[in-house]
């Protein structure tokens, strides 16, 4: 059974000896191992039961050492400069340095340099960048807790860093470039605003249904256990709203039990309702409800990557 602890040593000898560690990130939590060493890369994709078709994102402690796994191009730069070290991933012409593992064999790398000191720590205390995807099984919600890495994948790690809760609590941006064009394939931690603010317009590529750059684009990923609807509470009888639950932005919903209902920020604040997203629909999996309603929050800022983890939570696997 893994051991949670704060114990930044002893998380950099196991990566050091070629271990799978969960690590905190700003975003979610991250389960790590060094990224040059495909072996260990091979323990991520076993311990998360990942297909291997699923590239990873390649965690570094600066843009110097981002350097070293791929090339930048001066908008990449530029972005680099503007948001890191914090939620937005790069996708990048890969270096050699980088084993196919990796990168699923494409010849692009995803990259970025997590804000969380702990995770910043760890990473500029090794030689190594570190290749993380979430600490989840695939397909699941993403953790933001070190608990809920225990919870799901404890009996399979020795060692869990706690940094606390995830502060951002939704996925990286992540951001590509065709062509002459700046493409977000997932909405996440820096919004499209922000990022418009910062380069001009960008094109959103986020539904791609087969084959997508990025399995996180896949419509059913980042399903909780219990079934998630987006329909309107209009089209639910009251005898069906009595046994249902509820994860509602700001008030609860008229006709749900309040005993099964989840309020993401009752201040309507959207960062933190993004904060408490994940634990929140993992709250359901221990309430006697069989099917949840979920309110749509405003499409703006972090709200849009709450709507789009909402309704892949929503879609059928
Ligand atoms: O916030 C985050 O990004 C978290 C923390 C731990 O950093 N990581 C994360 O990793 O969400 P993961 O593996 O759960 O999701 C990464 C997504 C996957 O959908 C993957 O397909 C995509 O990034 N990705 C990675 N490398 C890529 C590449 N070269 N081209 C296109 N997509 C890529
Ligand atoms: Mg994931």
């Amino acid at each position: 059974m893994a051991i949670i602890g704060t114990d930044i040593d002893k998380a950099k000898t196991l990566l050091q000896q070629g271990e799978a560690v969960g690590i905190p990130t700003e975003t979610v939590y991250g389960l790590a191992a060094n990224a040059f060493d495909p072996l260990a890369v091979a323990k991520i994709f076993a311990i998360k039961n990942r297909p291997v078709f699923d590239p990873l994102i390649v965690h570094v402690a600066s843009y110097q050492q981002a350097l070293t796994v791929a090339d930048f191009s001066p908008v990449a730069q530029r972005l680099a400069h503007a948001f890191w070290p914090g939620p937005l991933t790069l996708v990048l012409p890969k270096k050699a340095m980088v084993p196919d593992l990796v990168t699923s064999g494409l010849t692009t790398v995803g990259v970025r340099s997590p804000r969380h000191p702990m995770a910043l720590a760890l990473l500029q205390a090794l030689p190594f960048p570190l290749a993380a995807p979430s600490a989840n099984p695939f397909g699941y919600v993403s953790p933001t807790t070190a608990q809920h890495v225990h919870d799901q994948l404890g009996d399979k790690l020795s060692y869990i860093l706690d940094g606390g809760p995830s502060a951002v609590g939704v996925e990286s941006t992540i951001v590509g470039f065709e062509g002459g064009e700046t493409v977000i394939y997932r909405v996440g931690g820096v919004s499209v605003e922000a990022l418009e603010q910062e380069i001009g317009g960008v094109r959103l590529a986020l539904h791609a249904s087969s084959n997508p750059k990025a399995p996180g684009q896949l419509l059913s990923h980042y399903a909780p256990r219990k079934r998630v609807t987006l329909q309107s509470l209009s089209s639910f009888t009251s005898e069906q709203l009595s046994r249902m639950g509820a994860l509602v932005f700001r008030l609860p919903a008229e006709g749900i039990p309040l005993k099964n209902q989840v309020v993401l920020s009752p201040a309507g604040d959207l960062a933190e309702a993004a904060q408490n997203l994940f634990s929140a629909l993992r709250k359901f999996d221990g309430l006697d409800v069989s099917l949840v309603w979920a309110e749509a929050v405003p499409e703006e800022g972090l709200g849009r990557a709450i709507n789009d983890r909402l309704r892949r939570a929503a879609h059928p696997a």
